[in-house]
């Protein structure tokens, strides 16, 4: 089965095709950022112009590299929430209508799903059940995947993303943005041994899965205060300020994930989202003895439309599809949330 997948959500404008939800043959993503950097975030209604101007390129090239025609896709999908209202709308409308006009099905794509989908997109997936790590701009997730659809979560974020995090570190110490990736950079230089930042005590109650990342996001800015006073923080200080901040970040992560492994009787966790492309994160799980932990590559941590495109395909492999007058939703309700 060959499904067009699209995923407007934020700011990458992309769509891929994918075959039996598992090979990817095309997979386009045209990222927004160069027009968000000025303003050092997204800006929605910038998001969703960019979006309505470019959809249409982006399919097009989408069907081009995989050498498809509108006429040789048996079902389309695209991302109907969480995410930026005006976005969501773009690539929904596209979707809906491209399936209209061809008469094929149609998928309202869940973003949360379709990331926790991403490491299924090769021939061996991970076996259910296992512990899914949900890590992006948007979204801090821990939770129980059962299958495609059923997922369970187990903690969150109680106040910021870690992707988050990153990025508002990045532009308070000027690294870039967005700043994960410059964080990440900057951290390889640095000695993540010279400033102790506050892990925040969270494994009790109802609290035992959550993360929270505001503490440690305003540790590290009061930081700059402190240097500041001084004269400007040095080159060899940001590396050491942002390693030292990645591995706070991480290990705050890894409290929760641990506790939700132990606890479940989980060994394999299978992460996804943005964040799940940081060379401390994927090395540090790497090191968890008895678990196995399952990163998707790099190029499908981000936003992309090939994880849209197989979660569609194992729905419409099952005989569901969504109706035409499905709409966007910015945020997500349906998720049962479990307390220890
Ligand atoms: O999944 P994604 O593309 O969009 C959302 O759904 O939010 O994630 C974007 C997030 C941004 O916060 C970005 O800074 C972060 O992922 N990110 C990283 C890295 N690459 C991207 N964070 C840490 N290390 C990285 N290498
Ligand atoms: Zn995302």
């Amino acid at each position: 089965m060959i499904v067009l997948g699209i995923e407007t959500s934020c700011d990458e404008c992309a769509a891929a095709v994918v075959e039996d939800g598992r090979r990817i043959l095309s997979n386009v993503v045209a990222t927004q950022i160069p027009f968000h950097r000025e303003y050092s975030g997204v800006v929605p209604e910038l998001a969703s112009r960019k979006h309505t101007e470019w959809i249409y390129g982006v399919v097009e090239e989408a069907l081009l590299r995989a050498e498809k025609t509108p006429g040789n896709i048996d079902g389309i999908a695209a991302t109907a929430l969480p995410g930026l209202m005006g976005s969501l709308l773009v690539g929904l409308t596209f979707a809906k209508a491209f399936a209209w006009a061809r008469r094929i099905p149609f998928l309202a794509c869940n973003h949360i799903l379709a990331h926790l989908y991403a490491a299924r997109l090769c021939e061996n997936g991970p076996a259910y059940p296992y512990i899914g790590l949900l890590v992006s701009g948007g979204h801090t997730i821990i939770c129980r995947v059962d299958d495609f659809d059923t997922v369970e979560v187990l903690g969150t974020t109680i106040d910021d993303a870690v992707g988050e995090a990153f990025d508002k570190v990045a532009k308070y110490y000027g690294l870039g943005y967005p700043g994960g990736v410059h964080i990440d950079k900057a951290a390889g230089r640095g000695d993540d041994g010279v400033f102790a930042f506050p892990v925040p005590k969270l494994h009790k109650g109802e609290h035992r899965y959550d993360v929270s990342y505001s503490g440690l996001k305003t540790a590290v800015v009061n930081q700059l205060e402190q240097f500041r006073k001084k004269g400007t923080p040095g080159d060899l200080n940001t590396c050491d300020i942002a390693a030292s901040f990645q591995k706070t970040a991480v290990e705050i992560l890894l409290g929760a994930l641990l506790r939700a492994c132990g606890d479940t009787g989980i060994k394999t966790v299978v992460s996804g989202g943005g964040v799940a492309a940081n060379s401390y994160l994927r090395s540090r799980l790497a090191r968890c003895d008895g678990l196995t932990c399952i990163f998707p590559p790099l190029d499908l941590c981000g936003d992309n439309g090939a994880m849209v495109a197989g979660l569609a395909c194992q729905y419409f492999l099952r005989g569901d599809s969504s109706p035409l007058s499905t709409t966007a939703s910015a945020r997500v309700k349906e998720f049962k949330r479990r307390y220890p």
